[in-house]
């Protein structure tokens, strides 16, 4: 079919046509919201480099987590900062840790938002590592130890859902033995199976305080080349037994994300990470592009590389203006 038969106009003339027509939907069922929790009382403070988002001791993280339910989002991931590090970042699987604290304020507050923990070391460790450092490099299978006790303490906590941040070899499995253990069957890991190790997560280090103090992350997240790698990563996590696949970053990937959907009948999430949430604030703010139009063709474009979930720093926003 051809011009001047076929004229793809005749369907973009009004929006009642265009939205008959629409593939793709963004609707807030979809969206994750990312909340940093820090030790302390009344403290709300802004991350320089992310307008708009906030670091709360957990008094005032309740008033966040009210204004979240209100606004009809249904799910969030928590990440602490704790007051002290050290070398194994005990305080991630502390009775009384920052996550473990916020996990049981914001059921009393609000017993049906679904609270995802993300599980790592690296804003509890001195060196900001994800794991175990020894003799001079992060080892896999001490880690993995390490990071059973924390899934394992976020569900005693209340948590309803652990995702694994480290990238560390082995360890949805380990955690989902450690899970299951512990009586906790129920309760889902969503993997961050294909985490590159991305420029674009360098405002979210300053609001954790997780910048490694020596060397980067290389030998652990992915490299930004490989695409038949994502794969390999998502297929080893499938088969230790991940109940959703994440892909981060998000817009520098859409290419790994449409892969992993079509390769996969698991549920995909994506997330659009620190570094892409203050590029378009910042451009926003220089009046260079429309904040609002960029989020939202941001979140759209997500949805159509084929991500079910997305995790965005946008989720309140987004809230905001479909409620309108
Ligand atoms: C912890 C973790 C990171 C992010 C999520 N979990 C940082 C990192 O790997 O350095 C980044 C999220 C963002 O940039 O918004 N390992």
């Amino acid at each position: 079919m051809f011009f001047p038969e076929y004229r793809p106009r005749r369907l973009r003339r009004n929006e009642t046509l265009r939205s008959l027509v629409r593939e793709t939907e963004l609707s807030l069922n979809h969206l994750v919201y990312p909340l940093f929790v820090v030790e302390g009382q009344h403290v709300k403070e802004e991350v320089s480099s992310m307008p708009g988002v906030f670091r709360f001791s957990v008094d005032l993280l309740k008033e966040e987590i009210k204004e979240i339910k209100d606004l009809g989002l249904p799910a969030v991931i928590l990440f602490g900062i704790p007051a002290k590090k050290d070398e194994i970042g005990s305080e991630a699987y502390a009775k009384k840790g920052v996550v473990q604290k916020a996990i049981s304020a914001i059921k009393k507050v609000a017993p049906e938002l679904l609270v995802i923990t993300d599980v790592c070391l690296c804003e509890y460790t001195s060196h900001g590592h994800c794991g175990i450092i020894k003799n001079g490099e992060v080892d896999n299978d001490l880690t993995l130890e390490q990071l059973a006790r924390v899934a394992v303490s976020h569900a005693r906590a209340g948590a309803d859902m652990v995702a694994p941040s480290d990238m560390m070899d082995g360890r949805v499995a380990r955690i989902r033995e450690a899970l299951d253990e512990a009586g906790f069957s129920h309760i889902p890991i969503m993997s961050y199976a294909v985490k590159y190790c991305s420029s674009f997560y360098g405002p979210f280090r300053e609001a954790a305080e997780s910048a490694p103090q020596f060397g980067d992350r290389r030998s652990y997240q992915m490299d930004p080349a490989n695409v038949r790698e994502a794969l390999r990563e998502a297929a080893l996590d499938v088969e230790e037994g991940a109940d959703i696949l994440m892909v981060k970053p998000a817009m520098p990937y859409l290419d790994v994300i449409a892969r992993l959907r079509e390769e996969f009948n698991h549920p995909i999430a994506a997330y659009q990470v620190s570094g892409e949430y203050a590029m378009i604030k910042a451009a926003g703010k220089m009046g260079w592009l429309d904040e609002e139009r960029a989020m939202m063709e941001s979140l759209l474009s997500i949805r159509r590389a084929g991500a079910d979930i997305i995790l965005t720093y946008f989720a309140k926003e987004v809230a905001k203006k479909i409620a309108k």
